[in-house]
């Protein structure tokens, strides 16, 4: 096995060699999620074994960034967190105590928002079904339109905006509902270069302040370390979870975290095991 270099540089890595990932974790009340011996297959015309017995803990207020090859099952990971799916086998037990907002929170890969409402109305929807007052809801969502910088386009529609700017609104959204959980698919993927950097800052300020418990699937090892507390690493289909790692990175972070010796080391170490799920993931069968 390879030398866990995220535990030679402050990091823990956590290997099936080291933590039996096969092994249901025991909940704690620190708990946001207890994901247990987790198994999805979808059958239709044909059979896809989806994931393969993931057990995660994830806590309460952390930061959790799932990477892993296309088709490995993030996002089948995460609309069973979300309960937008059912596992075919094992269980999610949610720590999450809410009465008036959702569980979770969803910034979805695309088509995130309505065509039919205008930002103001976007970011206001997930409040507006909370049935939270006109004025308050509008106050609401207009605080979070300023802090994904989208400011003086209160009353554009979708079709109006840039991709990036459309994927903004769903980011807004999704903090404005107020509910404990966000979960993010590559929220920022469809965002150009710099853009996507300053996004990723203002989401890392944004949780800190807000201190919710956030998994964001991502395809960018950078970001994962920028963001998360933990990467989960997957395996090739049917999805395992390869490695956990442990971001060493202190908080407040911000971008100049990306030019430290540290960093190079992990994200080269961490795509060193993530190369070899990705070349499986291309065997075509
Ligand atoms: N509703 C569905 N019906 C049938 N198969 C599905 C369905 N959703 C996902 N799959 C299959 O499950 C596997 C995992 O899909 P998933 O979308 O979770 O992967 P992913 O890791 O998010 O990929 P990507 O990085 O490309 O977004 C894929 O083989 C996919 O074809
Ligand atoms: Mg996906």
């Amino acid at each position: 096995m390879r030398p866990a270099v995220g535990a030679l540089l402050g990091g823990i890595r956590y290997s099936p060699e080291k933590v039996n990932m096969n092994q249901a974790p025991v909940a704690t009340a620190a708990d946001a999620f207890v994901v247990r011996n987790v198994s999805k297959v979808f059958s239709g015309s044909k059979r896809v074994q989806a994931l393969t017995d993931i057990n995660l803990n994830l806590k309460k207020g952390s930061f959790t960034c799932i990477v892993g090859p296309s088709g490995c099952g993030k996002s089948t990971l995460l609309r069973i967190l979300g309960e937008l799916e059912t596992a075919t086998t094992g269980e999610v037990a949610h720590n999450v105590e809410v009465t008036k907002v959702p569980k979770s929170a969803f910034v979805f890969q695309e088509h995130g928002v309505f065509p039919w409402f205008d930002v103001l109305q976007n970011v206001a929807f997930g409040e507006h079904m909370a049935s939270v007052g006109k004025k308050e809801r509008e106050a609401n969502a207009r605080h979070w339109i300023g802090e994904v910088g989208l400011t003086g386009f209160e009353n554009s529609y979708p079709h109006q905006l840039s991709g990036g700017m459309r994927q903004r609104i769903a980011i807004a959204r999704a903090f404005a509902t107020g509910s404990p959980t966000l979960l993010m698919d590559e929220p920022l993927g469809a965002l150009d270069a710099q853009t996507r950097i300053l996004m990723q800052e203002q989401l890392v300020h944004l949780w800190e302040a807000e201190r919710k418990t956030v998994v964001l699937v991502t395809h960018s090892i950078e970001e994962a370390l920028l963001l998360g507390d933990q990467i989960v690493m997957m395996s090739a289909r049917p999805g395992r979870i390869k490695e956990i790692i442990d971001v060493p990175f202190g908080r407040p972070r911000n971008i100049e975290v990306e030019g430290t010796a540290e960093f190079a080391q992990m994200k080269q170490s961490i795509w060193e095991s993530l190369r070899d799920e990705v070349q499986a993931s291309l065997k075509f069968s």
